[in-house]
């Protein structure tokens, strides 16, 4: 472990620095002020990081098995594809290997053994907003790779970003897949990413997925799959509300529509409301009207162009090392290297 203060994770397999259980009430006032907001807002908008409790964690998890759900397999194909020579560039030290929102660890696995092979000595810190996620990915690693030391955080990335921005004794290394900077606007992708360089030193690097802007057909076909599990997933805010602010509303009259706004270069995800209705959530004390077909923003999934990346790592301090695609060139992990001097 290469923390300046070891006392502070190594008793743990799990830091909950977001203490986001719904028994922390702080936590649940900021989901309830969240929710108010954008509730409140006109037009109505939920986070979409609020998807992500248990349920919605485990929707996801479905939705990376979707063959529409073309973005895991490409990443998977990256991986596996590069993954020496990504090992090679980045693990001749001794590293802390951060993985931001980290899923189920599927695709980690896949660096983790090459890692393993190449006796590279590291940490694995993930840092996930879900604890159940979290623990399913410290499951998963720890049944196939006996002996992994996991130091889990439990937590927003920037909360994250600050905890790890204490520990300067090794190379980090910070992985971002599965295009979850596609998630943010792009003012906040730029704060996300001068945060992130912020907490770095000189020389660490970045490993980041983002997906590519491509035929729109292919792209509505990933967010609106047969199943209907997107669906789910997004409703999944609505159920949420219900669960834990004692919300009343009725998921029938909800529908999800997802579509690809090329201005923007963004799949945008709504849930349309199929009457005028009324909602009442008690722990807000608020009764919330919707006109018919009034919609609520849930998701913005944002596409790129490899001019937009190269674009968006040089104004953050960022250099390329290498952009690793796929064979479809659907998808790309683009190797960054943090700058400071
Ligand atoms: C986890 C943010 C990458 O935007 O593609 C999947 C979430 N939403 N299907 C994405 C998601 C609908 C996903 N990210």
């Amino acid at each position: 472990m290469c923390s300046k203060n070891n006392q502070n994770i190594s008793q743990l397999d799990f830091l909950d620095l977001l203490n986001q259980n719904i028994q922390h009430p702080e936590l649940q006032q900021k989901f309830a002020i969240d929710v108010l907001i954008g509730l409140s807002h006109s037009p109505k908008w939920l986070p979409c990081k609020y998807i992500y409790d248990e349920q919605g964690s485990h929707l996801f998890g479905q939705i990376m098995k979707l063959p529409e759900y073309y973005l895991t397999n490409c990443e998977t194909e990256i991986l596996e594809t590069h993954k020496r020579k990504i090992i090679d560039t980045i693990g001749r030290q001794k590293i802390n290997l951060v993985e931001l929102g980290a899923g189920n660890g599927e695709k980690t696995k896949i660096l983790l053994q090459e890692m393993i092979e190449k006796k590279t000595q590291f940490t694995l810190i993930p840092i996930d907003i879900s604890h159940t996620a979290l623990e399913t990915f410290s499951k998963n690693l720890k049944a196939r790779i006996p002996g992994i030391h996991i130091k889990g955080l439990v937590s927003e990335y920037f909360k994250g970003l600050k905890w790890l921005s204490n520990q300067n004794h090794c190379t980090n290394v910070v992985l971002f897949l599965g295009s979850n900077i596609g998630n943010f606007e792009p003012p906040e992708a730029d704060v996300f990413l001068s945060s992130l360089w912020n907490a770095c030193n000189d020389g660490d690097y970045l490993l980041i997925g983002f997906d590519l802007k491509k035929d729109i057909r292919l792209l509505l076909d990933a967010y609106n799959d047969s199943k209907g599990i997107t669906a789910l997933f997004n409703l999944n805010l609505l159920s949420r509300i219900n669960r834990e602010l004692d919300g009343n509303f009725n998921l029938d009259q909800f529908k999800y529509y997802g579509t690809y706004d090329s201005f923007s270069g963004a799949i945008k995800s709504y849930l349309i409301s199929q009457q005028k209705q009324s909602v009442t959530i008690d722990k807000l004390s608020r009764i919330f009207t919707f006109k018919s077909w009034e919609s609520i923003h849930t998701e913005s999934s944002y596409k790129y162009l490899i001019d937009d990346i190269e674009e968006l790592a040089q104004k953050n301090g960022f250099v390329i090392i290498e952009h690793f695609f796929d064979s479809r060139y659907y998808f790309v992990d683009s190797l960054w290297q943090v700058q400071k001097k």
